[in-house]
């Protein structure tokens, strides 16, 4: 449930690597499966800020990423990514990154987006999971769901619009997982 799936796990370290990126930051780690995908694709002096509060499920996937030779790569900050976000900024690496993974709390991705769009460089991406949530996007409000699946997505939808009108980047929206949205920084 947590982890994004196979396919796209592909599709990340493909892109990865036509992009050339060097610098990413992981916003939403767990148990580091999307991580291990993108620490593999960076060339061996890649980096990537890897934010979760919950550093139990990081540590159960280290061994894994550790096996395959990647943890030099990454910096694991256990926190809030807002906050760690902040830092960042106050520490000069604005426009520095070329690539962001989002999956982690949803009603923060669009907090999330004013962060990024200065942290990633111009002709950077932001990646966004979970954009079609099951796809309850295109369902009406009367039709049956989940009640977790109701909450958030509302968020999702907001998301989904502002994105769409936000004239700092262009995007595509894949249906691939549960729906990856794709943002490049124009501006
Ligand atoms: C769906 S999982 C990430 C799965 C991972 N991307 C993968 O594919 O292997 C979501 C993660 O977001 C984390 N998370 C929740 N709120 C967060 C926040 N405010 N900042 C950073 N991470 C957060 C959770 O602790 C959880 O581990």
């Amino acid at each position: 449930m947590m982890n994004v799936t196979a396919d796209e796990g592909q599709f990340i370290s493909l892109f990865l690597k036509m992009m050339n990126a060097k610098k990413t930051i992981e916003v939403g780690v767990f148990t580091g499966y999307s991580l291990l995908t993108t620490a593999l694709a960076l060339p061996d002096d890649g980096k990537i800020i890897a934010i979760d509060p919950d550093r139990e499920a990081y540590e159960t996937g280290l061994p894994f990423i550790q096996k395959a030779n990647m943890a030099h790569k990454i910096q694991f900050i256990q926190s809030d990514a807002f906050k760690v976000m902040e830092q960042l900024k106050t520490n000069g690496e604005e426009g520095t990154f070329d690539f962001a993974f989002v999956d982690a709390d949803k009603q923060n991705y669009i907090h999330y987006h004013e962060q990024l769009l200065k942290l990633v460089k111009v002709g950077g991406i932001i990646a966004y999971d979970n954009t079609l949530w099951s796809g309850t996007v295109a369902a009406s409000d009367d039709d049956e769901m989940a009640e977790y699946l109701r909450r958030v997505r509302v968020d999702i939808m907001q998301l989904n619009s502002f994105l769409a009108a936000d004239s700092r980047i262009e995007l595509a929206q894949l249906s691939i997982g549960d729906g990856l949205t794709l943002c490049r920084r124009v501006q």
